[in-house]
C-alpha cells in the first residue's frame, strides 16, 4: 500500500494531531467516539506516530486527544444542525487537513468544499478522493480568491477545527470580515481558547513546529469577540467539552478536573458567528 509522506516541522504536519487523537480516543472510549476513518487514514501515512502515541498515553495527553475528538463532534453537530434548515447548503471546511466532517455530515444534497495548502490537498485527493458534490481547493485561506469557488446560493456554513491557532488574530478577523462581506446570511463555526490555552497547546503538541506564537489567535473573553470589526454579526458560544453533550460522568476524576479547568481557566469554546453582512 502506498504511504503518503507528511513533512515534519510544518503547519501542515499539525493535521496528524486531530487524526491520531481521534483514533486514540476512540480506542479508549469506543462508546463515546467513533474514528474508523481517522484510523484508516493514519495507517496510510508515512509518519512516525511513536512520539505522539507516547504523549497521548499520559493523563494530559489523553485529555488532549479527548479535546480534539470532542471538537470534531461539536462542529459536526453544528453542521448537521445548519443542514436541517439549509439541506442544499455549502459546507466549507477551512483548513480541512485530512478530516472527514463533510462525508459524515453529507445528507445527499449539500455541497462540500475542503480548503488547505496544496501539499495537504494533494494527499487528501489521493486518500479521501472527492465525491460529485465535493471540491477540494488548494489554497492558503488568506488568499481570498478561494471564496470565488463557493456556491452559497442555498446557504453556507464555514467551519474551522483547530485551524485559527496557526493564524494571527488580525488575519482571523480579516478572514471572517471577508466572509461576512461575501456571504451575508452564512454561519461560521470554530473552536477557540484563551491565551493561556494557546500557550499550553503549543507546549504540548507543537514543540517541533516552527511557529512564532506572539500575536496568534486566542479569545480571552466574549467582549473581545464582540469588538471584532467584521461587520454585523450575531455571536454565540458553547463550552467545548460540555456544550454539546456531557461526557463528564463517563471520564476519570482527573479528566473531570481537567474539563473544569478547560471550561473555567482556558475558556475552551465553540464559537458560532451568524454573518449579517452590512457595513463595518
Ligand atoms: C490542526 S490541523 C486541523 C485539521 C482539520 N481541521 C481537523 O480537525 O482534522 C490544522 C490544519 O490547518 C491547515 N492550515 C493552517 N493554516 C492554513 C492556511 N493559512 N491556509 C490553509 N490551511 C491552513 C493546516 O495545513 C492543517 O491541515
Amino acid at each position: 500500500m502506498e504511504k503518503y509522506h507528511i513533512e515534519r516541522n510544518t503547519v501542515q504536519e499539525t493535521l496528524v494531531i486531530p487524526l491520531y487523537g481521534r483514533k486514540v480516543c476512540a480506542e479508549h472510549y469506543p462508546e463515546l467516539f467513533e474514528a474508523r476513518e481517522a484510523a484508516r487514514i493514519c495507517d496510510s501515512l508515512d509518519y512516525d506516530f511513536t512520539e505522539k502515541g507516547k504523549a497521548m498515553e499520559s493523563v494530559a495527553g489523553l485529555f488532549g486527544a479527548m479535546e480534539v475528538a470532542q471538537r470534531h463532534y461539536d462542529l459536526l453537530w453544528e453542521v448537521r444542525d445548519y443542514l436541517k434548515e439549509h439541506p442544499e447548503a455549502a459546507v466549507v471546511n477551512m483548513g480541512c487537513g485530512l478530516g472527514d466532517s463533510f462525508s459524515k455530515a453529507d445528507n445527499g444534497s449539500c455541497r462540500g468544499y475542503s480548503i488547505d495548502f496544496p501539499d495537504v490537498i494533494k494527499i487528501r485527493n489521493d486518500i479521501l478522493g472527492q465525491g460529485e458534490r465535493e471540491d477540494n481547493i488548494a489554497s492558503d485561506l488568506l488568499d481570498f480568491r478561494w471564496m470565488d469557488k463557493i456556491d452559497s446560493s442555498k446557504g453556507a456554513i464555514f467551519l474551522a477545527a483547530g485551524v485559527f491557532y496557526y493564524l494571527k488574530n488580525a488575519d482571523v478577523i480579516r478572514l471572517i470580515g471577508k466572509l461576512n462581506e461575501r456571504f451575508p446570511g452564512a454561519v461560521v463555526v470554530f473552536d477557540s481558547c484563551n491565551e493561556r490555552g494557546a500557550r499550553l497547546m503549543r507546549k504540548t503538541w507543537l514543540k517541533e513546529a516552527d511557529i512564532d506564537v506572539s500575536a496568534y489567535f486566542s479569545v480571552n473573553n466574549s467582549s473581545e469577540l464582540e469588538s471584532w470589526n467584521i461587520g454585523s454579526k450575531k455571536i454565540s458560544e458553547r463550552s467545548y467539552m460540555r456544550g454539546y453533550r456531557d461526557i463528564f460522568s463517563k471520564v476519570s476524576l482527573i479528566h473531570k478536573v481537567l474539563i473544569i479547568f478547560c471550561d473555567k481557566l482556558v475558556r475552551m469554546k465553540i464559537v458560532k458567528i451568524e454573518l449579517l453582512g452590512e457595513q463595518k
